[in-house]
């Protein structure tokens, strides 16, 4: 922390003055230090949440002073964890639109190595707040220690690893202290964003499936629930639609076999119609002319097919061209006396402003008091905060962090009256996927790359931090796979689908409707099981997941060819992790093509859990078989 008190000295001198520890849920233990400094009414209380079961602890810090004006703080992290090891290994993850979470990893020298953003809204867009860090080591799957961390903000964020001259490792992450010197008025509580961080002995897989037990028991709205199928319109069709259109969809979602039927970008704004994505962001009425009889007609038109309906907003964006824009310029975040500079062709609203916030809250709100059955809200975000500037806040170096304070309190409103209503977390693409956000949501776009290869490679990495139950992945006709290929990715998370059905060759369909039924089965395994990586895509031809249920009696085991050379395939068999050695189970092969024939499901065999594990068994991935799903389950 660094500090200007009212009276302009810049020091700080905090000094211990007590500490408890008290049990706050079940094998959650919460220990608050508390500190201040003798000169000044000036204290910090150090919080930390240790979730023993699921080895995780949540880290952050509350400030408040009584000095007679405002002190202001001009970095404030949530934690500085202080590690001792020879040497540090740290995997951070970069990218942008479509291209999500590319790992790279550095062995760290001496001095400081920073992962920031400085975006606003889309922090992920370039690099997410997470992180693993191995020690002594570079990061192994099983092996080693490794500390996974991820900070619990969606705006500005500062990761700073510093070895110092005893060789010894700082981890600060934080607020972004960029542009943001934080003024304070006296006796208000200022809460850092918490750092979530796991330990693990087991490699990058034990520190995965740690933050996936916590994140689903007690982050992640409904973890431990259900999630709803769905198709999507948006690469169906895109800004073109009307209600026929529409209906007919909504027809074809219940033949797929989906929960739901969600309707994206597109539907509203009547002075400027929503017919691209140069107009009406704020105008968040039915389009007359596309939805004549509006949003409630479809949600019936959908039930009455026998499946829900959900819709796509943008809440925090205003178009230039917008009814809202022309009545209310100063809700809008940009410099005076500077051009306007888009992003999307959008600018952002100023959710500092507690009159904003009322708004983005009630065009929600009163969509779901119109439409009290709507089954799903898909939240976007797509612009960037350039040019921050607030007309109504007296402190514009606040505003970044006010902005994600007011989205937060908008979004913990909504929660707080629809706690169940499930809600997509998407930008654009995976440009906003941290536990800050997903306190509230219940799932995350992870790219709008959904080419099948590519999705292999985007889930992998995501698969480091967030659970499958919260990835939502769709079918399209992005990439050169195979349907096969494509569902088969898609299903290592929530499955949705965002193609049109009716251009689907007969087998396609019926390959399709049958994977819908299989997933039912077994979505409770890949939702609430264990998760492991067997196969790394980055180090062999095959990418090999595992999913193994509590009771170690199932397990649903996925693997692709992700390099098509000459020969390229499985040659040896893959071993597998979390069974139980002393159960017996048989290999069944699921999502087989129809038409094609699986060797593996005329294999009689059973297999002892140590054998699988040991020896291993190959899925026969090869140039000829792309991907191949294998259910294994115990026989009794
Ligand atoms: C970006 C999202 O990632 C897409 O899925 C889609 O909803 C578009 N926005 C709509 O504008």
């Amino acid at each position: 922390m660094q500090v200007t008190h009212a009276d302009g000295n810049p020091s700080l001198d905090l000094h211990y003055v007590r500490h408890e520890s008290q049990s706050v849920g079940d094998g959650v233990v919460q220990t608050n230090v508390y500190l201040k400094d003798p000169q000044y009414p000036f204290e910090v209380t150090m919080h930390y949440k240790a979730y023993q079961k699921e080895d995780v602890i949540e880290q952050w810090a509350s400030i408040k002073h009584a000095e007679k004006k405002p002190i202001t703080m001009q970095k404030y992290a949530s934690a500085n964890l202080y590690i001792p090891a020879q040497t540090y290994y740290l995997t951070h993850f970069h990218g942008d639109w479509a291209n999500e979470m590319n790992p790279s990893e550095i062995q760290l020298t001496e001095g400081i190595k920073i992962l920031d953003t400085k975006l606003g809204t889309r922090a992920d867009l370039f690099q997410p707040p997470s992180f693993l860090l191995s020690l002594n080591q570079p990061a192994d799957e099983d092996r080693g220690e490794v500390i996974a961390g991820t900070l619990a903000w969606s705006g500005n964020y500062q990761l700073a690893f510093e070895v110092d001259p005893l060789h010894n490792l700082r981890i600060i992450p934080g607020i972004n202290p960029y542009a943001s010197a934080y003024s304070l008025a006296p006796n208000q509580e200022f809460t850092t964003p918490a750092f979530l961080f796991t330990y693990s002995t087991q490699g990058k897989g034990g520190a995965s499936r740690s933050l996936h037990r916590w994140a689903r028991k007690h982050r992640i709205p409904q973890g431990q629930g259900n999630r709803l199928t769905l198709l999507n319109n948006w690469e169906a069709t895109y800004f073109d639609f009307n209600e026929e259109k529409l209906s007919a969809l909504i027809k074809d979602g219940k033949k797929l076999g989906v929960d739901l039927f969600l309707l994206d970008d597109g539907w509203f704004g009547n002075k400027y119609p929503r017919n691209d994505d140069h107009t009406s962001l704020g105008d968040w009425q039915e389009n007359a002319k596309k939805l004549p009889h509006g949003l409630g007609y479809l949600v019936k038109e959908a039930e009455n097919t026998g499946i829900k309906f959900g819709i796509w907003l943008e809440p925090e964006m205003v178009s230039p061209k917008s009814e809202l824009y022309e009545k209310h310029p100063d809700w809008v975040i940009k410099l005076p006396n500077r051009q306007e500079y888009y992003f999307r062709n959008q600018l952002v609203l100023d959710l500092s402003n507690p009159k904003v916030q009322d708004f983005v809250y009630e065009v929600v709100n009163g969509i779901m008091t119109k439409n009290p059955t709507l089954g799903y809200i898909k939240w976007d975000c797509n612009a960037v905060i350039y040019n921050a500037y607030s007309a109504t806040n007296p402190n514009q170096s606040n505003l970044f962090v006010d902005y994600v304070q007011g989205l937060y309190k908008v979004v913990e409103r909504l929660r707080t009256k629809y706690p169940t209503l499930p809600m997509m977390l998407c930008s654009g693409g995976g440009g906003r996927v941290d536990y800050g956000a997903l306190r509230y949501f219940t799932e995350y776009w992870p790219s709008d790359n959904t080419d099948g290869l590519e999705r292999v490679f985007i889930q992998w990495n995501y698969s480091y931090f967030f659970p499958a139950i919260a990835s939502c992945n769709h079918v399209t006709d992005w990439g050169k796979q195979p349907i096969k290929f494509r569902t088969d990715v898609a299903m290592m998370g929530k499955l949705g689908y965002d193609i049109v059905v009716s251009k689907l060759s007969e087998t396609e369909l019926q390959f399709s409707q049958e994977a819908l039924k299989t997933y039912d089965r077994i979505k409770p395994t890949i939702w609430q099981g264990d998760q492991f990586r067997l196969s790394s895509p980055y180090a062999s031809d095959l990418a090999s997941i595992i999913y193994v249920n509590e009771k170690q009696d199932q397990a649903i085991w996925f693997s692709y060819l992700v390099k098509s050379r000459y020969k390229a395939g499985s040659v040896a068999p893959i071993k597998l992790k979390g069974l139980n050695p002393e159960k017996n189970y048989k290999i069944q092969e699921l999502n087989v093509y129809p038409g094609s024939r699986s060797d593996i499901n005329t294999n009689k065999a059973t297999y002892s859990g140590n054998y699988l594990m040991t020896i291993g068994f190959n899925p026969q991935v090869s140039t000829r078989r792309e991907s191949v799903v294998l259910e294994v389950s115990e026989v009794k």
